[in-house]
C-alpha cells in the first residue's frame, strides 16, 4: 500500500461494514486509529478477510472511545484533551452531528465524510457528476447539509458519495435480497421492464478510495462519487447474482409497481429509476480505480458471506407473494 504520512485518526463508526474494512487498511498503512462508537457492536470483530495474524494485529492496534455521537455532552467529555489530526466520519447523518465533532476538535487537518450519491436531485442527464444539484428534499438531505456545513466551517473536508454498496457484511439487503430468492428457487420480481440502469460498488474498493483521499491535496474541499466502473440493468444484476451463487438463471417476473398498493413495503431493494454516477473525478485525482467488477464482487460477497451465514436478515417473501397473487405472472408489456 502506498503510504500517506502516519496520522492520528478518529473514526466515527468502524464496527459495522465500511468502517471495518477501512479501519483495517488504515492500521495496515501505519496510522493510529481510534474508533468512537457506543460500544454496542464489538470493536474488533473478526471479518471474512481476516487471518488469525491480521485479526490479532488489528485487535492490538485499534483504540476505542465509547460515546453516543448524538449526545453533545458525551462527545465533549469523550474528546476533551484528545488530539487527532484526521477524522473519518463514516456514520454521520445530520450536520449537527458533524458540528459537535468540529467543536470538540478545532485543529483538524482533514475531515473525511461518508456522504451518499442519494443526495442528488433526480435528473434527465446521467451519469451524475459531483457538480450536479443536490435535492434538499431527499431522504439524504442531512448528508447535503453536512457537506455545506463542512465548507462553511472552513475545514479541509473531503466527501465520498457512494452509490449502492455491496460486499461481505452488507447490512442492507441488496445482493442478499437476490441471493435469498435464488437459494429458495423463487421467481425474482423486477419492477417495470428491468432495463433500469444502476450502479453498485464493492465495499473494499470504497475503503481504498477513502484511504486514498487521506492527506491528498487534490482531495481538499472536494466531493467524489465512488462506485463500480460499469453500470448494470436490474435484469442484468439478477443474472449476475445467480451466476455468483452458481445457480441456473432464475425466472424473472416483471411487474408494474403502480398496480399494487403495498404501503411502505418494498417489493424490490433498489430505487425504481435509472441511478448511476461518473467516477471519473476520483479516478483522475486519487490514483484509484475499482478492482472488483460486479461479477467478481458478487462472487466475493456470496462466497465469504451468504454461503456461510445464509444471510444477515431472514428471508421474507411475503411482499413477493402479494405481488405475485395480485399480478398473476403476466409480464409488463414490451
Ligand atoms: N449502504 C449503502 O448502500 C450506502 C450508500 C451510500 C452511503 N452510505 C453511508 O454509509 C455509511 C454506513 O456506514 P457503516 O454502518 O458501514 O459504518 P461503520 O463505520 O462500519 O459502523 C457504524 C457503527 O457506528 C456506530 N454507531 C451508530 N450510531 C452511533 C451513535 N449514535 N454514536 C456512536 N456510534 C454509533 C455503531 O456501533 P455501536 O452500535 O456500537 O454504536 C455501528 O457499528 C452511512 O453513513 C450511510 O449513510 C451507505
Amino acid at each position: 500500500m502506498a503510504s500517506a504520512a502516519p496520522s492520528n485518526i478518529l473514526m466515527l463508526g468502524g464496527t459495522r461494514f465500511i468502517g471495518q474494512y477501512l479501519a483495517r487498511q488504515l492500521v495496515e498503512e501505519g496510522h493510529q486509529v481510534t474508533l468512537l462508537t457506543r460500544g454496542k457492536a464489538p470493536i474488533a470483530a473478526r471479518i471474512p478477510d481476516d487471518t488469525d495474524e491480521s485479526h490479532a494485529a488489528y485487535s492490538d492496534a485499534v483504540q476505542h472511545i465509547a460515546a453516543d455521537r448524538k449526545d453533545a455532552d458525551a462527545v465533549k467529555n469523550a474528546l476533551k484533551g484528545r488530539e487527532f489530526n484526521v477524522v473519518y466520519d463514516i456514520n454521520g447523518r445530520e450536520a449537527e452531528e458533524a458540528d459537535l465533532i468540529l467543536e470538540a476538535l478545532p485543529s483538524l487537518e482533514q475531515y473525511i465524510y461518508c456522504s451518499s450519491a442519494g443526495l442528488y436531485k433526480a435528473s434527465h442527464e446521467l451519469p451524475h457528476f459531483e457538480t450536479d444539484a443536490g435535492d434538499p428534499k431527499s431522504r439524504h438531505k442531512g448528508k447535503l447539509n453536512t457537506e455545506e456545513l463542512l465548507e462553511k466551517r472552513g475545514v479541509n473536508w473531503t466527501s465520498i458519495r457512494p452509490v449502492y454498496i455491496y460486499g461481505p457484511l452488507n447490512y442492507n439487503p441488496v445482493e442478499e435480497w437476490f441471493f435469498h430468492r435464488i437459494a429458495a428457487g423463487r421467481p425474482i420480481l423486477v419492477p417495470g421492464k428491468g432495463n433500469q440502469v444502476t450502479q453498485l460498488g464493492h465495499v473494499k474498493d470504497l475503503a481504498t478510495a477513502f484511504r486514498k483521499v487521506l492527506g491528498n491535496p487534490k482531495a481538499a474541499r472536494q466531493a467524489y462519487n465512488i462506485s463500480g466502473e460499469r453500470f448494470v440493468t436490474f435484469d442484468g444484476l439478477v443474472r449476475l447474482c445467480a451466476e455468483a451463487a452458481g445457480a441456473p438463471e432464475p425466472e424473472l417476473v416483471h411487474f408494474d409497481p403502480k398496480a399494487h398498493d403495498l404501503g411502505k413495503a418494498k417489493a424490490f431493494p433498489l430505487r425504481d429509476q435509472h441511478f448511476f454516477t461518473s467516477i471519473a473525478k476520483a479516478q483522475a485525482d486519487l490514483d484509484w480505480t475499482p478492482e472488483f467488477d460486479l461479477a467478481a464482487g458478487l462472487r466475493d460477497s456470496y462466497e465469504k458471506d451468504f454461503s456461510k451465514t445464509g444471510g444477515r436478515k431472514k428471508a421474507d417473501f411475503s411482499v413477493d407473494d402479494l405481488v405475485l397473487k395480485g399480478a398473476g405472472k403476466q409480464a409488463v408489456p414490451a
